[in-house]
């Protein structure tokens, strides 16, 4: 039988542009849906086939599940800024949660097997204690959470009506760059530490905000569980061959299972480019925990999951190679993103 194909949505984007160049090196057949509303044309290859579309355009998902042989679907694509998501949760649950309801009513008609979805972290809200495992309370404390729980659940339900298998993938602070040092993260806004303190210590943002040093952790402020978006990508790989074989629907964190505070990212940094990092205090972000680290047992026992980029050296050489090599990040897009 010929190779199927996965369909990629948000492929464009940051984490998934990564997780697809993983795929392709595997000479994976893929397919990409992104709109570009965030993401970038050049982050992706040219040959492989692109629709920029919506993933709410019932017409395109009709055209892409009639014409390729589709195994399943990594479903990247929504809107990732947690304090947006606060000011505007509208539009949160317009572009994560309403539009993907025709998207799953087309994958559930064309008989797609199954869904492999971006979770997040910020499922749980503040954790009992860390490390999190998967059994933790979920209570979301942003609107951007609750739009990642609200669907988990919506796969939860496709799968008891219609059984479309699904896994959730609750990423910690995905973060780092492409080993080749052509692919990396280019957010706009950037919200994330990592980027913005390498741009900081490249002089290509005047300084590094830091939020909160009041925190009761060691040095006052807020520890965060960093995974590196190349061992990010080897899990999906993992869980979509899994899928392919029929795993069961199934949730599982993704983090390195070691916490860093903000002041050790910076201080790891500056050591890596023999720069300082600008950086100016403000006062706490309503919603951040204090702690955030995953617990990855289950992904590490059930598929064999063994990250191989995890030390925070290597995920601040490469995310500080990538910026200092590409200062304007995709720099033909980001010019249409400012003009949009
Ligand atoms: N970056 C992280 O640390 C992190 C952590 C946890 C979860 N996630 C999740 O991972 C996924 C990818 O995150 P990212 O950092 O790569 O974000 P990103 O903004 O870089 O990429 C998202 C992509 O989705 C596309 N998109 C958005 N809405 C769309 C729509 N309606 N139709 C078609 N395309 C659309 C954008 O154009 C963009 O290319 C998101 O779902 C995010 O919630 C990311």
């Amino acid at each position: 039988m010929s190779q199927k194909y996965y369909l990629f949505t948000g492929a464009a984007g940051y984490v998934g542009s990564h997780v697809l160049s993983f795929f392709l090196e595997r000479e994976k057949k893929c397919i990409i849906l992104d709109n570009l509303s965030k993401g970038y044309r050049e982050a992706v290859p040219a040959d492989i086939p692109f629709f920029q579309s919506d993933i709410s355009d019932v017409e395109i998902l009709n055209q892409i599940f009639n014409t390729y042989p589709v195994a399943g679907v990594l479903h990247f694509a929504g809107f990732i800024e947690v304090g947006e998501s606060v000011k505007n949760p509208g539009k949160y649950f317009e572009n994560n949660v309403s539009k993907a309801i025709p998207f799953l009513e087309v994958v559930r008609k064309c008989r797609i097997p199954w869904v492999l979805f971006s979770s997040s972290a910020a499922v749980y809200g503040e954790p009992v204690e860390n490390p999190i495992s998967e059994s933790f309370p979920l209570r979301p404390t942003s609107p951007y959470g609750l739009t990642k729980l609200m669907m988990e659940e919506m796969l939860q339900v496709y799968e008891r009506s219609f059984g479309i298998r699904s896994v959730c993938l609750r990423y910690f602070n995905a973060s780092g760059a492409h080993p080749s040092g052509n692919l990396g993260e280019a957010h706009l806004p950037e919200s994330h530490l990592i980027p913005l303190a390498c741009q900081a210590s490249l002089n290509l943002i005047p300084f590094l905000s830091m939020y909160g040093m009041d925190y009761p952790t060691p040095d006052g402020t807020c520890i965060r569980d960093y995974v590196h978006v190349w061992d990010l990508a080897q899990a999906h790989f993992l869980a979509a061959e899994a899928l392919d074989k029929g795993l069961a629907s199934t949730v599982y964190n993704i983090g390195s299972e070691k916490g860093y505070s903000v002041r050790e990212v910076i201080e790891n940094l500056e050591k890596i480019s023999g720069r300082k990092v600008p950086v100016q205090t403000a006062g706490r972000r309503p919603g951040d925990p204090a702690v955030l680290v995953a617990s990855s047992k289950k992904i590490r026992q059930e598929l064999s999951w063994v990250p191989q980029c995890q030390s925070l050296d290597k995920i601040l050489s490469s995310a500080y190679q990538w910026h200092k090599k590409h200062p304007d990040g995709f720099t033909k897009s980001l010019k249409n993103h400012q003009e949009a």
